[in-house]
């Protein structure tokens, strides 16, 4: 368990209530990182700490991220870390309207795809560099990269998935037509692939029109697969059409196991309301549906799944939403446990 920052202590309490409550023999380990920790010793991510998590079955992540230090310096320091370190190059975001939950999109539409982002490159590898900063001839430069092996292996995951799901359709979200060394990469490898899938179909959208799809007709998606960087954006937009980013869960997976894989809400700090009780924990106790479901549980995910459907079903109709995080949470674990 690492809280982190923000919010991110008070919704994993709450992701470990609902653990404990379907998987009573469950044992954790907390970990101290984050801003506290950063004032503390100026140490994001130890490699001791690292290596005892790669003891761990799984991790379960609040948010990481805090005004007071520096942008970016636990991004990368610790969360980056964290997924690169642990391969943890399928990056799964479930975009799924449950049942009474309210759309701001018009018509009510029935939304549920799986966005598989991935993790691992892109941007978020750090290639690039700062030349003549401070001055007015400062160049900035931050590289996408792109490796074949990096790329097949998501895309393989993301066809895999699609051929399980009823629709069985992979839409390619990037921007080709300008990024088109990485483009093309991308575009050759879901070309390459598909045949393995006969029964899948696969379309292509540059991400601006797919950003604008997820908002005027997201029924057209199923299954979509995207760079680290796209996907991180239109998760969000996911989350916004589906009830908020307080509901949105995610998996960071290493599908081989060789490592833990880590599920953390798509959310962040949200320093603007942390440490009042006021977060909604149900995003990040859909992620501990999913990392039940990762690890084999398959009926306590269901039992975790049915709570958050319940709840959110339930609360659509009182206008309960008014829940303090600790009442959400306790709410949750009632209803999980039967
Ligand atoms: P954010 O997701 O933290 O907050 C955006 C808005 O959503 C805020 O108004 C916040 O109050 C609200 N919100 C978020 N989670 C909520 C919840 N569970 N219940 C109710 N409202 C919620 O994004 P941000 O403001 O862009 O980033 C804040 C910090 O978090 C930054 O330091 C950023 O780097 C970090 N961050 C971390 C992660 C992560 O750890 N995975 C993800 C995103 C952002
Ligand atoms: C997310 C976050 C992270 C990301 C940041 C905090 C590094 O926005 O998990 O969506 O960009 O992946
Ligand atoms: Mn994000």
């Amino acid at each position: 368990m690492i809280g982190g920052d923000g919010i991110g202590p008070e919704v994993v309490a709450e992701g470990l209530r609902v653990l404990r409550a379907v998987h009573p023999k469950v044992e954790t380990t907390e970990y101290d990182l984050g801003a506290r920790r950063w004032h503390r010793t100026g140490e994001t991510l130890p490699d001791t700490v690292l290596d005892e998590l790669r003891g761990h079955d799984a991790i379960l992540l609040g948010a990481v991220g805090d005004p007071g230090v520096p942008s970016g310096v636990l991004e990368r320091g610790l969360l980056l870390r964290l997924r690169f370190e642990l391969d943890h190059h399928v990056n799964l975001r479930p975009v799924r309207l449950y049942p009474g939950v309210r759309s701001p999109l018009a018509g009510d539409p029935s939304i549920d795809m799986i966005v598989v982002r991935e993790g691992t490159e892109g941007p978020y590898a750090g290639a690039g560099g700062v030349l003549r900063r401070g001055t007015p001839h400062e160049v900035a430069t931050e590289e996408s990269l792109n490796t074949r092996f990096g790329v097949e292996r998501v895309v393989r995951d993301a066809f895999r998935r699609a051929a399980r799901r009823p629709r069985r359709h992979l839409t390619l979200v990037h921007k080709n037509n300008v990024l088109t060394k990485a483009g093309d990469l991308w575009s050759r490898t879901v070309a390459e692939v598909a045949p393995e899938f006969p029964d899948v179909t696969v379309d292509y959208q540059h991400v601006d029109a797919a950003s604008m799809f997820f908002v005027t007709d997201p029924g057209r998606f199923d299954v979509v697969v995207t760079d680290n960087m796209f996907g991180d954006i239109i998760t969000d937009i996911g989350a916004a059409i589906t009830g908020g980013i307080g509901l949105a869960a995610s998996g960071n997976l290493d599908p081989s196991g060789s490592h833990p894989s880590m599920f953390e809400p798509v959310h962040g700090s949200a320093p603007d309301i942390a440490g009042r009780q006021l977060a909604d924990p149900t995003a990040t106790v859909a992620s501990v549906a999913m990392l039940l479901d990762h690890l084999g549980h398959q009926e306590e995910a269901e039992r975790v799944e049915a709570a958050v459907a319940a709840s959110l079903a339930e609360r659509a109709g009182s206008g309960s939403g008014a829940m303090s995080t600790r009442e959400r949470g306790e709410d949750l674990a009632a209803r999980a446990a039967g």
